[in-house]
Order: C-alpha cells, then sequence, then structure tokens
C-alpha cells in the first residue's frame, strides 16, 4: 500500500552480524550499533541481560525490588554500565574484550550471543581474552568464564579487572529515595573467604528479610579489591578509564555509605602459545538480612563449590542440557533458510524470555511492570507444549488471580509482594480456556481440569474460594456472557486486546468485536473440552451462547467489507468507513477467521482488505487512518504520534493473526509473506540497519507504521506477545502440526513453490519424524498421512497410533487443493 521512504543509510548487507545456525547463536562484529542487541541470561531466578557491547543488568528474581547491578535504560540508545572487564598489559595499555567501556582500538573482536551465554573475544596483538558470562543453573551465581591466551613468543603477565556498579535493590525506590538510602549498605572485603561483599538494609524494603548478600570472587588470588565506585572511578572519570585500573589497584576501601561497587583484580602470567582460564562469579545468597550467620555459612559451602575444578565446565554443559531440552520437541528443516532459523531457534528462545519477564525489563524497558494477565496467558500457548509443567504451573497461578466472578486482575507481582493492578478488562479472563486446551491438547491430561485451586479473595489479597480448573474455566466464560452490551456483544470494559481501546468506552457502554470474536474462538474449544470431560449441561449451555455470539456479530458488525471493531458508550461504529480515521482495524478481520465467524466470503473480503489497506512492505498496520493527535486536535485517541504503538504502528503480535487467518483460509502467498516480512532479520535487512536498529534475532513490539517519517523503526523488542504467537502461528499453521483433543494434526499451509519439508515433534512421549512432500507449483492439503508405513486416512495422528513408541515416522503427501 505504502511507498517506502528513501533511507540515507540505505539497507545493510548484514556486514556487522553472521548467524551460527548449527551452533545456533549470533556473532555481532561491531560494537558501535544504533542500539543495544541485548541477550538474556537467566535460569528463572538470577537474571541477566547483557549488550553486543557490554551493558548489562544482573537482578535476582524480580527487577522491581531485586536489581543487583545497576543499567540505564532510560538513556537509550546509551548502553551502560555492565559486567566489565578490563585488561591492563604491563605498558598500561587498558582494553576490554567487549570492546567498551574502554574503546581501545582492537586487531579482533567479535560478540556472540547464544542460548544463555554472551561471549566476548578481544585481541591486541598477541593477547587475546575471552570473557563467557552465564548463569550457572545449580547456583544463584553468574559466572564469568574467562581465557587469555598468550599467541606470542614471550610469557605475558595481565592484570584483569572485573567491576559491576551495584544498586540499590528497589529500582522505584532508588529513582525517589536513592539519596536517603545511599546511607544504608555496607561493602567489604571479607579476607576468610576472599570475597568483595555487599549488603543492603533498607529497613522499608518490601522483602526485607529475603534481601540477598551479594558476593563478587574469583578461583584466583585476589590482587587488590574495592567495594567504593568513587575509589575505583576516581574524580570526573567513568568506567571508561577508571583510575583503579590506570594505576593498578583497585584502592581496597568498603563503605558505609555513598556509592558501591564490587571490583576485584587478578593477575595472571600466561606462557608462549598458552591459555589460561580462570573465572570470576558475581552471585547472591538471599535471606542475609532475615538469618545473616545462616547466609556466611551458606556462603562458605557455595564458595567452595564454585571453585572446586570442573564446576564452569559442568555448569556450562548443564546451561546447554536445558536449552537442548527446549529445542528438541520441535525442529524443522526449510526450503527457506531465514524462516526456518527464526521459527527452530530464535523464536523458541524469544518465548523462553517472554515467559521470564513478560513484557517488564529490557534493554529498553524499565522493568516495573510485572507480569501482565493477558500477557502470560498468551506466552504460555507457546511454553505449553516445550514445556507443559513450566505453562501449567503459570496457569494454576493465573488461575488464583482470577477472582470468583470470572474476571481477572489485570497484571500481577509474584516476587514483590506488591498489590495486583485491578481494572476491569473484557479480555484478560478470556485467554485462561486456550492456555487449558493447549495445556490438554498436549498432555492428553484431563485431569488438569478437575483439579482444585483457590480463586483471588474478592478484595484482591490473598486465596478465596476453592474451585476446580473447570469451575473456573466456566466462571470466565459466565463473567463474559454477563456483561453483554446493547448489540449482546461483550462490553469492552477498561479496554479489550488493544489497551487504548477503552477510551471509547467510558460510560461502560462501549462493546468490543474483537472480544465477541474471542468468546467464540474460546466457547469452541470449551465445547470440545467439555464433550471431552463429559459435562453435557455444560455443552448445551454453551452451545447457546455461541450461536448467540455467531448471530450477533454477522447481524451488527458487517460494514461491507469488513468488520467495524466495535461499538462506542454512543453506539456508533469503532472501524468503519463511515468512521473519520481508524475506518479499519485488523484484529476484527483477523479474529473473524481464527473465531469462524461469519461467512467464508465475508472473511476473504475482510483478509482481502487487510492486504489492500493495511498491508505495508514491512508489515501490517493495526488501523489505518492513524488518528491525529495533539496539537492538531483537541482530544486524542491515544497520545500516540502518527503510526506508533497503538496508532497505526505495525504492532507485530496482532501481525500473527493475520498469519494464522491466512494459513486457515489456505492462501500460502499471504500467510508466508506476513510472516517472513516480521522475521526480524529480513524486516532489518529490507529497512536497512540504521532504520530498523533492533535485534535481528528477537521480536519487536511495534514497527513505526508509514504515516511517520521513522517508518521501519523497531521499538522494544524481546518482551513482546509477538514470540508466542509467532511460534504458534510457523510451527501450527504454516508449517500445520498442531495439537489438539483428538490427536496431532498436521495440516500445513506452504508456499506453492515448496516441495515440502521435514520436522521432528515430540508428541506425548514419542519423537514423530515428519516428512511432507508435495507437488511443486501448487498449494496442497493433506489426505491421508502414513505412520510407520500404516495409512491413515484424514489429517491426525492419533495418540493411540503411537503409544508406548520412542519414535515414529510420519509420510505427509500434500496434493493439489
Ligand atoms: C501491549 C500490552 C498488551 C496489549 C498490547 C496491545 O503489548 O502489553 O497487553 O494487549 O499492548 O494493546
Amino acid at each position: 500500500m505504502s511507498t517506502l521512504p528513501s533511507d540515507p543509510a540505505g539497507p545493510a548487507e548484514s556486514p556487522v552480524y553472521r548467524f551460527d545456525d548449527p551452533g545456533r547463536s549470533i556473532s555481532i562484529s561491531d560494537p558501535n550499533l544504533p542500539t543495544p542487541w541485548i541477550n538474556y541470561l537467566s535460569h528463572g531466578s538470577l537474571q541477566a541481560f547483557v549488550s553486543q557491547a557490554g551493558g548489562s543488568c544482573l537482578w535476582w528474581r524480580s527487577p522491581i525490588n531485586f536489581r543487583i547491578t545497576r543499567t540505564r535504560s532510560w538513556m537509550n540508545p546509551g548502553d551502560a554500565p555492565g559486567f566489565y572487564l578490563y585488561v591492563r598489559e604491563q605498558d598500561g595499555t587498558v582494553w576490554s574484550p567487549s570492546y567498551k567501556p574502554c574503546e581501545t582500538p582492537l586487531d579482533q573482536w567479535e560478540a556472540r550471543h547464544s542460548p544463555g551465554m554472551t561471549t566476548f573475544s578481544g585481541r591486541r596483538g598477541a593477547i587475546e581474552v575471552a570473557q563467557s558470562l552465564f548463569i550457572a543453573p545449580d547456583s544463584e551465581t553468574l559466572v564469568w568464564d574467562m581465557e587469555v591466551t598468550n599467541h606470542g613468543t614471550e610469557p605475558v603477565t595481565l592484570d584483569l579487572f572485573g567491576y559491576v556498579e551495584l544498586s540499590q535493590l528497589g529500582f522505584s525506590t532508588e529513582s525517589g529515595w536513592g539519596y536517603y538510602i545511599r546511607h544504608m549498605f555496607k561493602t567489604w572485603f571479607d579476607q576468610e573467604h576472599q570475597a568483595q561483599l555487599y549488603l543492603y538494609h533498607h529497613e522499608s524494603h518490601p522483602r526485607l528479610a529475603d534481601i540477598p548478600l551479594v558476593y563478587f570472587v574469583s578461583d584466583r588470588q585476589i590482587a587488590s579489591y574495592s567495594g567504593d565506585r568513587q575509589e575505583f572511578l576516581g574524580a570526573g572519570r567513568t568506567e571508561r578509564n577508571p583510575v583503579g585500573v590506570e594505576r593498578g589497584h583497585c584502592g581496597n576501601g568498603s563503605l558505609w555509605c555513598g556509592d558501591p561497587c564490587a571490583a576485584l583484580q587478578t593477575t595472571v602470567t600466561v606462557a608462549p602459545g598458552k591459555t589460561e582460564r580462570l573465572a570470576y562469579f558475581l552471585g547472591v545468597i538471599p535471606g542475609a538480612i532475615g538469618d545473616f550467620s545462616a547466609a556466611k555459612e551458606k556462603l562458605s559451602s557455595e564458595l567452595v563449590r564454585l571453585r572446586a575444578p570442573g564446576f564452569v565446565d559442568e555448569q556450562r554443559a548443564k546451561l546447554n542440557g536445558w536449552w537442548g531440552e527446549h529445542f528438541t520437541p520441535f525442529d524443522c528443516k526449510l526450503p527457506d533458510v531465514d524462516s526456518e532459523r527464526q521459527i527452530r531457534t530464535w523464536t523458541p528462545i524469544n518465548c523462553v524470555h517472554t515467559g521470564r519477564y513478560s513484557r517488564s525489563f529490557s534493554q529498553a524497558a524499565s522493568g516495573l511492570r510485572g507480569f501482565g494477565y493477558r500477557d502470560t496467558a498468551q506466552d504460555m500457548l507457546a511454553i505449553a507444549y516445550r514445556r507443559p509443567d513450566w505453562a501449567r504451573a503459570e496457569f494454576l497461578r493465573l488461575l488464583n488471580h482470577q477472582f470468583a466472578d470470572g474476571h481477572a486482575v489485570h497484571a500481577y507481582f509474584p516476587d514483590d509482594k506488591q498489590a495486583s493492578w485491578t481494572s476491569v478488562h473484557s479480555d484478560d479472563h478470556l485467554w485462561l480456556p486456550m492456555l487449558a486446551y493447549a495445556l490438554v491438547a498436549e498432555t492428553g491430561d484431563l485431569d488438569l481440569l478437575s483439579e482444585r485451586t483457590p480463586f483471588l479473595a474478592d478484595d484482591g489479597s490473598g486465596k478465596g474460594a476453592e474451585a476446580t480448573v473447570w469451575e473456573h474455566l466456566l466462571a470466565a466464560l459466565d463473567f463474559t456472557e454477563s456483561h453483554l452490551g446493547a448489540h449482546a456483544l461483550p462490553l469492552t470494559l477498561s479496554s479489550d486486546w488493544n489497551d487504548c481501546i477503552g477510551r471509547f468506552a467510558r460510560k461502560g457502554k462501549g462493546e468490543s468485536v474483537m472480544v465477541a470474536q474471542q468468546y467464540v474462538f474460546v466457547l469452541r474449544q470449551m465445547i470440545e473440552l467439555a464433550r471431552a470431560c463429559g459435562d453435557q449441561k455444560a455443552v448445551e449451555l454453551l452451545i447457546g451462547r455461541l450461536q448467540a455470539q455467531l448471530n450477533a456479530v454477522p447481524a451488527h458488525c458487517w460494514d461491507g467489507e469488513w468488520w467495524v471493531r466495535g461499538f462506542n458508550d454512543d453506539g456508533l461504529p469503532l472501524g468503519s468507513k463511515s468512521s473519520s480515521h481508524g475506518q479499519i482495524w485488523l484484529n476484527s478481520q483477523t479474529w473473524s477467521v481464527l473465531a469462524d465467524c461469519g461467512t467464508r466470503e465475508q472473511q476473504i473480503s475482510a483478509m482481502d482488505s487487510v492486504a489492500r489497506i493495511l498491508d505495508t512492505p514491512r508489515g501490517i498496520k493495526k488501523l489505518h487512518p492513524s488518528f491525529p493527535t495533539f496539537p492538531e486536535v483537541p482530544e486524542s485517541f491515544s497520545g500516540f504520534s502518527l503510526g506508533c504503538g497503538e496508532n497505526g504502528a505495525i504492532f507485530c503480535h496482532a501481525n500473527t493473526w493475520a498469519i494464522i487467518a491466512e494459513s486457515m483460509l489456505g492462501r500460502p502467498e499471504l500467510a508466508w509473506k506476513y510472516f517472513r516480512q516480521l522475521v526480524p532479520h529480513v524486516a532489518l535487512q529490507e529497512a536497512g540497519l540504521n532504520r530498523y536498529q533492533c535485534e535481528p534475532y528477537a521480536y519487536a513490539s511495534s514497527i513505526i507504521g508509514p504515516e511517520n517519517p521513522r517508518f521501519g523503526w523497531a521499538t522494544l523488542t524481546h518482551v513482546t506477545g509477538t514470540a508466542a504467537w509467532m511460534d504458534i502461528a510457523g510451527t501450527q499453521y504454516l508449517l500445520g502440526i498442531r495439537p489438539l483433543l483428538d490427536g496431532l494434526r498436521i495440516s500445513p499451509c506452504l508456499p506453492a513453490e515448496w516441495p515440502g519439508f521435514t520436522a521432528t515433534r515430540v508428541y506425548r512421549g514419542c519423537r514423530l519424524e515428519i516428512e511432507v512432500r508435495k507437488p511443486v507449483g501448487v498449494v496442497g492439503h493433506v489426505a491421508s498421512i502414513v505412520v510407520d508405513g500404516q495409512v491413515h486416512p484424514g489429517d491426525t495422528v492419533r495418540p493411540d497410533w503411537i503409544a508406548g513408541k520412542k519414535c515414529a515416522r510420519v509420510e505427509v503427501t500434500m496434493t493439489p487443493v
């Protein structure tokens, strides 16, 4: 639809990065990128992110209250401070393997992000230093695994300084009260343990007893140390040129007030042609205020463990094992390398991060948002088939944040003793049945539905009445059914999935077409579940409700060529040709197909309108035309500038439903176009590095739309619902391998020019080796499948065909439609 603005920088031919697909990593060769490209290191409890240039942050459990080191995300694209290693050569030259903060020119440099690990390698003259960072799976510690290689002919002696800037734990508290609470901590060097320690003791911390003792240690002898940032950095200096490194001694200072840091110096001598390996560990012992002597004892035993020979290698192997388990349930080999790389490696990595951090913390996000209710329910859809135990636990926690009347909180803070957000939204609770369905379809475990678990108490402060999971799900539907508006469609309430749409429903009368469609979608799933668990009464009740919505939506919401998006408080349509702005919204078109609501002709017409009006070469706009904002109009839709965020950006999460819709309609050309144009590497290549700016491996929340001069700029990567739904769109709709209650359906939607593809999928304990073949040049569909040589009609692998098998071969031949 739109033409592209000319980009002064022009498209990048990826000179700055290279993927290693078998190794599932990316190597970056330029530290000076337009914005930090981060990797997350975490085992779910101790967490960190680190950028290609060393900018990083470490936190324990929650970035709200337990930040261990500082990051200045509000100074984006600035990227500091970090887990900095300084190499001081004998002639006084100082450099860092992460290039920054020293910025000393190096002869060779690379940053490599791989699952759960980032490695910086720098070489200056004959000296090469590699710094690998990862969280040890069995400990609350960030390992700095370092190798110093001497490529020269003479022995060399080097000083290695590790340095981090310590935080005051509570991010908001620090921002507001840092100048008082900088008198409430200690840093000191513990001679017995050779450990630089830090204990913060702000008495009003919400989880005072849990405050951790922070340690920074090495497996080598310590030459000097500091807990005093001013002493280590020096007056008028920054991390780029610390005086402690320059003078070759940290200063050995401790603090009871002021600006803390942890710095350590070790000295290594490396023989010619040899490599010396050493490690630093930056970790936490939780509960230090609650019981300090227990924490000290734990520190002693922990340090023995960390420093034991073999610990670092064993933990590296364990980390790789964890990721191996995560990748194993689904793998594929496709004729399109960009899609293959994204589907088999980077999207599943991204899904782990959204599962752990929701929309909360990144190089660009403050970390204050906790877990969005609808967000986590959707994120877990992509975890359900890879790690059902994790998704199940999170599902039960979601149910514990649901009120007995069926609606749910909007966000919760499991690690912060902070009240949930209780604004009432029309969709939050409606994502629950989808997750329940995904879990049962994957595992076959219908018992999940009879498990008992409490609602949230009515005042939002603890446990309420207990009910079965099934009762929780029915309550969710009851809430929607009891909140219908004048057109018999669900009321919008504070919002539906679109955060800002509530502004059209402030008087409580606005209605949401997307929620009506979402309701239809989950009613269909719930009817299947009710049948599977033999609840005939529910089947009848839900069929009645389904029929009512299937009548109401086409009766009131068809605008001639597409679906309106809702009705405002005055009963006027949103997203209609008669609207001044926002004449067409993406979600009510895509969800009509997902929910199978309206006739096929209507669904096709709606999706054709998407292609004609909303699609751009850089993704699909969320609505069109964008709403004007201040100062042009006295009242704005959302305050977002044209083409930004909710107001006409290419909102990537919403694009995923267009991919699914086109796959369901059997239109691979559009489905794959929509998919490919958002594959981050493809998007970056298309727009150019200086325009796109963000990581070519993590999804962006949105890309600025064509009505804005910055069209093509990716914003807020990693922490976006795009990840989970792209995973589902890719594996379950484009490649079509989708768990349903009666088995694993294999119904791909492949580009005409593809000859097929192969995939492996672990399903109910059996590794399926799937080969899909189709004639080139046609769009195919599946009429029968062959499982271990046995021909079966249909497209679904039934669980009993593979029961007890460790492995099975599935051959699928697609025939022309
Ligand atoms: C943001 C929110 C999400 C919402 C979406 C669309 O990503 O985190 O909850 O659904 O925006 O408004």
